[in-house]
């Protein structure tokens, strides 16, 4: 980034537009009738949960980061960005809170399904795969470890939550009773081919994605479109290959890039002298985790545009 990161945001207030919904991260609002304005904030969720405290230039890192990727995968399935300037649809009061953080993007049917493709064996994969040996209905050959590579990447989709709930993983079957047989392999073909050749540019910088989410929506025509954030450390799991093979080693899970350093400071907090039970609020985050966490987030961008 050559301009200065803008001062923490927690929650963006634009009057020159309606506002549509706010997630968790970001904040929605319409520009015309046909696109949004996404406006990413400093907020950080962790177990589902906004924590009270931003984390300054993680709106701004996320945002770029999205776009270094929307870049390099515009071959592979075309995207929501609009191409025009987030500050020209706002008034010059408003520009301070929308710099260096914000799409214009175009207004798509949202499809209800996260699209997770995992390289690695992790995290919930992980602790499915333990069960079963197998995840979201995909069979996996016995005897992987804890963060283990996969012979090839695995399609294993959920149903977006609603505001609130917790994100479920379903099958692929399900899927296509979702969105019909076509719809619903083309959004895994898509999504698998994006993964590999992300993965692939990731591995030059020294970075592994673990896994990851995309999430598509239908335009005007009905063609299949990619938008929200892709490829982050709030949607992808990265981590730097020289911690990788001391963790499998280990069993440990490597160090990510994403928020784990959070969950795991979470996981220890008190409230009232007993563990924090995971629902709102949560506890205060001490600025010592405030400032690991904004140092992660810039890592992750400096390391992939290097
Ligand atoms: N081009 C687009 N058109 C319509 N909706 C979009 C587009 N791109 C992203 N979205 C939606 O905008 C929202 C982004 O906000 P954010 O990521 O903070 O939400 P979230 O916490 O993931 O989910 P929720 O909105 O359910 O709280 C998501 O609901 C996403 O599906
Ligand atoms: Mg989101």
């Amino acid at each position: 980034m050559t301009q200065p990161v803008p001062s923490a945001l927690h929650t963006s207030k634009l009057h020159s537009l309606p506002l549509l919904a706010r997630g968790k991260v970001r904040d929605n609002y319409a520009v015309g009738n046909d696109r949004i304005l996404m406006v990413a904030s400093d907020r950080l969720s962790a177990f589902d949960v906004i924590m009270g405290e931003p984390i300054p230039g993680k709106g701004a890192l996320l945002t770029q980061m999205a776009l270094y990727w929307f870049d390099k995968l515009g071959d592979i399935c075309p995207n929501h960005l609009t191409g025009e300037e987030p500050e020209s649809a706002v008034q010059p009061d408003e520009v301070p809170q929308v710099r260096l953080r914000s799409m214009l993007v175009k207004r798509l049917k949202p499809l209800p399904i996260e699209a997770v493709v995992r390289g690695y064996l992790a995290g919930s994969g992980w602790k499915e795969y333990q069960e079963s040996q197998a995840v979201c209905g995909v069979p996996l050959p016995a005897g992987l470890i804890n963060s283990a590579k996969l012979a090839e990447p695995i399609y294993t989709p959920a149903a977006k939550a609603e505001a609130g709930e917790h994100d479920e993983n379903i099958t692929f079957e399900r899927t296509v009773e979702m969105v019909g047989p076509e719809l619903a392999a083309q959004i895994r073909d898509i999504s698998i081919a994006i993964y590999k050749k992300a993965a692939a540019i990731a591995l030059t910088k020294g970075m592994i994605i673990a896994d990851t989410k995309f999430e598509f929506g239908l335009d005007e025509d009905g063609k299949l479109v990619l938008m929200d954030e892709v490829l982050t450390p709030d949607s992808s799991r990265y981590w730097p290959v020289e911690g990788y093979a001391d963790a499998l080693a280990t069993g440990a899970n490597p160090p990510s890039y994403d928020k784990q350093f959070v969950r795991d400071w979470l996981e220890q907090a008190k409230v009232n002298g007993k563990p924090w039970d995971k629902t709102a609020p949560a506890p205060r985050l001490p600025q010592e985790v405030i400032d690991k966490t904004a140092a992660k987030y810039r890592e992750a961008l400096e390391r992939l545009t290097a």
